[in-house]
C-alpha cells in the first residue's frame, strides 16, 4: 500500500472560511456539561431532539465511513423495555427521552459505495479519492470469513512494518469493533454538547445489558452497543456532586 495518497498535499480548489466562535460561549457548554442522574419532567422539544440527533451525525469519523446508528427510542413499551435494560438507572427512568448508540462493523462496504457514487456524480473528484473507496478501504477493513483475511493482513503488515510505516490496524473482528466504537464516541460526546447547547442535559450509560438492548431494537451481529445517552432537563437533585477529574499532569504530557 503507498503512502503517497496520505503523504501527498493536494489542492481541491475547494475553499471554506472558518467562522468566527464566541469561545467562550463554547467553554460554557463544555464546562456545564455533567452526568446528571435525574431529571425533571420537563418535555424536550421534537425540533431539539431532531437538532441534537443531527448533531451526531456531524462527528469526524472513520475514513468517512459514517459506522454508526443512533436510535431515538420514542415507543412507550420499547422505552420501558429500555429503562430495564438501563438496569432502570434513574438517570434513564427518569429521563424524557434515550437515544441508543450503535457502532456499526457492517455497514462500511454500503457506504464506501455511497462515497464512490457521490465521488462519482460530482466533478473534479481526483482518481485518488475514488481510489481509496474502491481500493484501499476494502483492503483496510475486509477481515474475510472467520477473521482470515485479517490474519494474513496482519502477517503482511507485522513483515512490511519491520522496514516501512505501515497503519497497522483493524486486522481483526475485534479491532473493527474498536475501530466502529471510536468514530461513534465522538458522536456521542457530539450529542451531548448540543443538548447542553440546546439548555437540556444528558448522561452517558454504558451500565446497561447490551444484549438486551439489540434484541429490543433488532439488530445483529454487526451492530455492537455503544452506549444510551438519556436527554432532559436536570432535576435540582440531579448532579450528585461536584466534578472531580485528577492532575492534568497525570494525563497530558508535553514533548518538548
Ligand atoms: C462510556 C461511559 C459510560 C458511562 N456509564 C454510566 C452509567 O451506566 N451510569 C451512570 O450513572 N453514569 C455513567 N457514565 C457517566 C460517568 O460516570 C461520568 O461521565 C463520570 O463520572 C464523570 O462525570 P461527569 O460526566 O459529570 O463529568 C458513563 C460515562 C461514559 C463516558
Amino acid at each position: 500500500m503507498g503512502n503517497d495518497i496520505f503523504s501527498e498535499v493536494k489542492d481541491t480548489g475547494y475553499r471554506e472560511e472558518a467562522q468566527e466562535i464566541i469561545s467562550e460561549e463554547f467553554f460554557k457548554v463544555l464546562r456545564s456539561r455533567r452526568s446528571v442522574r435525574v431529571f425533571k419532567d420537563d418535555p424536550v422539544k421534537e425540533e431539539d431532539m431532531q437538532k441534537i440527533l443531527d448533531a451526531a451525525l456531524l462527528a469526524p469519523n472513520s475514513s468517512n465511513l459514517q459506522p454508526w446508528e443512533f436510535y431515538w427510542v420514542k415507543n412507550e413499551t420499547k422505552k420501558k423495555e429500555l429503562v430495564s435494560a438501563c438496569l432502570s438507572q434513574p438517570a434513564a427512568a427518569t429521563a424524557p427521552e434515550l437515544i441508543v448508540c450503535i457502532a456499526r462493523t457492517d455497514t462500511w462496504r454500503e457506504n464506501a459505495k455511497q462515497m464512490l457514487e457521490i465521488f462519482n456524480s460530482a466533478e473534479g473528484v481526483p482518481d485518488a479519492a475514488k481510489n481509496y473507496y474502491e481500493k484501499l478501504v476494502p483492503l483496510a477493513y475486509s477481515q474475510g470469513p472467520f477473521g482470515l483475511f485479517g490474519l494474513i493482513k496482519r502477517l503482511a503488515v507485522f513483515i512490511t512494518g519491520l522496514k516501512k510505516v505501515v497503519p497497522r490496524e483493524p486486522v481483526s473482528n475485534a479491532q473493527m469493533i474498536t475501530w466502529a466504537s471510536k468514530s461513534t464516541a465522538l458522536a456521542c460526546e457530539n450529542i451531548m454538547l448540543a443538548a447542553r447547547a440546546l439548555g437540556y442535559d444528558s448522561c452517558p450509560m454504558e451500565g446497561a445489558d447490551s444484549k438486551r438492548i439489540k434484541d429490543l431494537l433488532h439488530l445483529g451481529s454487526g451492530a455492537h452497543f455503544v452506549m444510551v445517552i438519556s436527554i432532559g432537563k436536570r432535576s435540582e437533585k440531579g448532579i450528585y456532586g461536584e466534578q472531580i477529574r485528577f492532575d492534568r499532569k497525570k494525563f497530558i504530557k508535553i514533548l518538548e
